[in-house]
């Protein structure tokens, strides 16, 4: 009797293109995808969580540097109490077991955000994530919860202006480079890449700031079904973008 082995699809060969050191992933669609099947959305979230941990475990054993998903906006609020309160237990249950799966990959965890609206509770898991995680020497995970690009730069902008209040920082001295240094992602490199799977055309206030120069990749898949071919591909077309920074 002849045997049928499926094997997996081989995968683009991206070992000799030129990666990205930073990635930003919209993780959008998980609403649509739960539609699809008649399943409540929380559903779609749940699925989308794994699809999470899959990519950014994938990410670090290529060599991503740094990557960062948008969990949470701080428009999500408006959504229903159900579905917010799904997401928040998705998120406690992820920074209780999924994250700290993230130690055999050495990966640093880091919340982007303001964080002072979640519970004590997932505060406390997130306090202890970073902190557990800071000295290991693999990919850094920026995870964006109650993040806005809007919010990240008003906040910069008032602490900007205390520090010249306080005599700390002289008006004549605020650059780009003071602005950078007052976000969440103070010190990491910019996104080069930003993938947002789901065909949305929208930045939906994500690192409005530090994506000037990025380039963006829409991808007509819904985040649960995203694969690691799919993230190939992303690479590959940035792989072959020509950025010029504003230059020729
Ligand atoms: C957008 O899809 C997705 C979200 C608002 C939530 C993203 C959260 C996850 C993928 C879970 C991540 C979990 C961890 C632990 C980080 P949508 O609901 O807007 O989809 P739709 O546009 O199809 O309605």
């Amino acid at each position: 009797m002849a045997l049928f082995k499926r094997n997996k699809p081989e995968l683009t060969d991206i070992s000799q293109i030129k990666l990205p050191e930073h990635v930003g992933i919209i993780m959008d669609g998980n609403g649509r995808w739960a539609k699809k099947r008649a399943l409540p959305r929380s559903a779609g979230h749940r699925a989308g969580a794994q699809t999470f941990r899959k990519i950014a475990r994938y990410c670090s054993d290529i060599g991503i540097k740094h990557l960062t998903v948008y969990a949470f906006s701080t428009e999500n609020w408006r959504r229903p109490d159900g579905e917010v309160n799904a997401l928040m237990g998705l998120f406690k249950e992820y920074l209780e077991e999924a994250l700290r799966d993230f130690r055999d990959d050495s990966i640093v965890l880091k919340f982007i955000g303001d964080r002072t609206a979640f519970s004590p509770e997932l505060l406390a898991l997130m306090n202890e994530n970073e902190e557990e995680s800071k000295d290991r020497p693999g990919m850094v995970l920026n995870l964006a919860m109650n993040y806005g690009g809007r919010a990240e730069l008003a906040t910069a902008v008032k602490s900007i202006a205390h520090d010249v209040s306080d005599g700390k920082l002289s008006p004549d001295d605020i650059s780009e480079q003071t602005i950078s240094d007052y976000l969440y992602t103070k010190g990491q490199p910019d996104p080069d890449l930003i993938i947002r799977p789901s065909g949305e055309h929208r930045t939906s206030n994500f690192l409005l700031w530090q994506s000037a120069y990025s380039e963006y990749v829409i991808m007509d898949v819904l985040w649960p079904d995203f694969t690691e071919e799919h993230l190939n591909k992303a690479l590959l077309e940035y792989a072959n973008r020509n950025r010029r920074f504003g230059g020729v």
